[in-house]
């Protein structure tokens, strides 16, 4: 099972102060050398995390494993998908005031546009992605829009305790069986961490799984005594 790392929240702590760093691209790099197998950025419509030019260097320079490109089905994104050429686009639904992807693409009220982007992406040779809520009716429209993958949202599961979790792990089990039946490629993906992954990971038929938060979130405890340690033997350097 593929990994793919979202790396949208390293760009978010950098926009924080419109500086330099951190680096996703970077960032990417170093997620390669952990074994990912795949990266992921979100280009959003309103750039709150990855700009243009990350998405630019990042496939560039990512060129060992797949590069998925997040992103609306709008004229705008299709146009810069078909510029860069990522290895694989996921369409994901996108709302302003939301923080994250709140949850998978209407594809009953957004059907047209959605299969003009995926005609116009496939058409180019880039494989799509419906990041879609775990329900077989959304399986089987994706197949008839014509996307080779599907994303199942994880986010429900991920976020349900005790029973309601078993149950909505049912579903993900559903929609991903479905999806397989009738020859869509599958992943999962949002929410995903360490306590919750490996009933995720159980099911076998899941191509790749999407991760970014939590895995951001590590980084950051993992790498911080050896900063403090770093910037503290650099102040006593100079005190001296
Ligand atoms: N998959 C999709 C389609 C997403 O929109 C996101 C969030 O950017 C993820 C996966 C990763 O979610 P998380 O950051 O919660 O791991």
């Amino acid at each position: 099972m593929l990994l793919g790392v979202n790396v949208d929240h390293v760009a978010t702590v950098r926009e924080a102060r419109r500086d330099i760093e951190p680096d996703p691209l970077k960032a990417a790099e170093l997620a390669i050398n952990g074994g990912a197998d795949g990266i992921t950025v979100h280009l959003r419509e309103d750039r709150r995390h990855i700009q243009d030019r990350d998405l630019i260097g990042i496939r560039k320079r990512v060129k060992t494993v797949e590069l998925n490109l997040e992103m609306a089905a709008t004229d705008e994104m299709v146009g810069i998908a078909l510029k860069v050429r990522p290895d694989m686009v996921t369409l994901v639904p996108e709302k302003r005031a939301e923080l994250t992807t709140e949850g998978g693409l209407d594809l009953k009220k957004s059907g047209k546009k959605i299969k003009k982007a995926i005609d116009a992406i496939q058409g180019k040779g880039m494989p799509v992605s419906l990041f879609i809520n775990p329900s077989i009716t959304d399986v089987e429209i994706s197949k008839k829009l014509g996307a080779k993958m599907v994303e199942i949202h994880t986010g429900l599961y991920s976020n349900a305790k005790g029973k309601r979790q078993i149950e909505e792990l049912k579903r993900v089990k559903k929609a991903v069986k479905r999806a397989h039946e009738i020859g869509l490629l599958v992943n999962a993906g949002h929410g995903l961490n360490y306590t919750n992954v490996k009933k995720i990971a159980a099911i076998k038929a899941i191509r790749g799984l999407y991760i970014g938060h939590s895995i951001v979130a590590r980084t950051v405890y993992d790498g911080m005594e050896n900063a403090v340690r770093e910037m503290k033997k650099l102040i006593e350097e100079g005190a001296k």
